[in-house]
């Protein structure tokens, strides 16, 4: 099924998260996203340990190079058995192309490929100041997103509030992967523009990345069995 909760195991280490994840009964077992910090930290045998233990894994290593780099690279993540990998849209449709070829495992199959489109970090001064991109933000988003779309990516990272105009303009089989997501009265943390689940369930969010208002909850694994019922229904 093309619809769950992601827990994002922003750990920095292997301890810290296998303690997380032993929290969970032996029969539960979440999708969840292996970042930059926690890979650079422990490298692939974090991927096949957690693999082993029966999780889906989303590897968010958002790579961004060359055609032909980026298609070897992925073509070793791809090995890894992960379920969904990203990259940045910003290397272009030849980019993604590559990108795509690099996944496909010999057999046929291979793991979701999603883009970045912006970060969410770039502010409207910076897009315009020092990328020199003068088209508006959501412009320049929705932009990306059609060209990951027409490379054959399976779809994006973006805010739950985006994610209707993006299968707007990409088709409703497009990917929407969103983080921001919190609980109704919860802390917003860092987040700025955030949704409940089950309003992103209803915006037509796809997979929810959830990281805090999981992994810091006295009771984490009550608090990812709430936003998959609030989102699932
Ligand atoms: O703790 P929180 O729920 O805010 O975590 C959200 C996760 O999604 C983090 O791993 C964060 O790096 C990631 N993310 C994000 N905003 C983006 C892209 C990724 O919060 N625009």
């Amino acid at each position: 099924m093309n619809r769950d909760i992601i827990i994002a195991l922003d750990f920095p280490g292997r301890q810290e998260t296998l303690n997380f994840l032993d929290r969970f009964p032996a029969g539960e077992k979440p999708f969840v996203k292996i970042g930059m910090e926690l890979f650079y930290a422990e490298g692939p045998d974090i991927v096949r340990e957690i693999k082993a233990r029966g999780h889906k894994i989303f590897l968010d290593l958002k790579l961004h190079d060359i055609p032909n780099t980026v298609k070897r690279a992925m073509s070793v993540l791809s090995r890894l058995d992960v379920d969904m990998v990203n990259l940045h849209a910003a290397g272009a449709s030849e980019m993604m192309k590559a990108a795509l070829e690099g996944l496909t495992r010999p057999d046929g199959t291979r793991p979701l490929l999603i883009a970045v489109t912006q970060l969410t970090s770039t502010d409207a001064a910076a897009l315009k100041n020092e990328l020199l991109i003068d088209t508006p933000m959501a412009e320049t988003v929705l932009s990306y997103a059609k060209n990951a779309a027409g490379s054959g990516l399976d779809g994006v990272v973006c805010s739950p509030l985006e994610a209707a105009l993006v299968k707007g303009r990409c088709g409703k089989g497009f990917l929407t992967v969103t983080p921001g997501i919190r609980f109704a009265g919860g802390d917003v943390g860092d987040q700025k523009r955030v949704m409940t689940p089950e309003n992103a369930g209803e915006n037509g969010c796809d997979f929810l990345v959830m990281g805090r208002p999981i992994t810091k909850d006295p009771d984490p694994v009550a608090a990812y069995r709430r936003a998959v019922k609030e989102f699932l229904g």
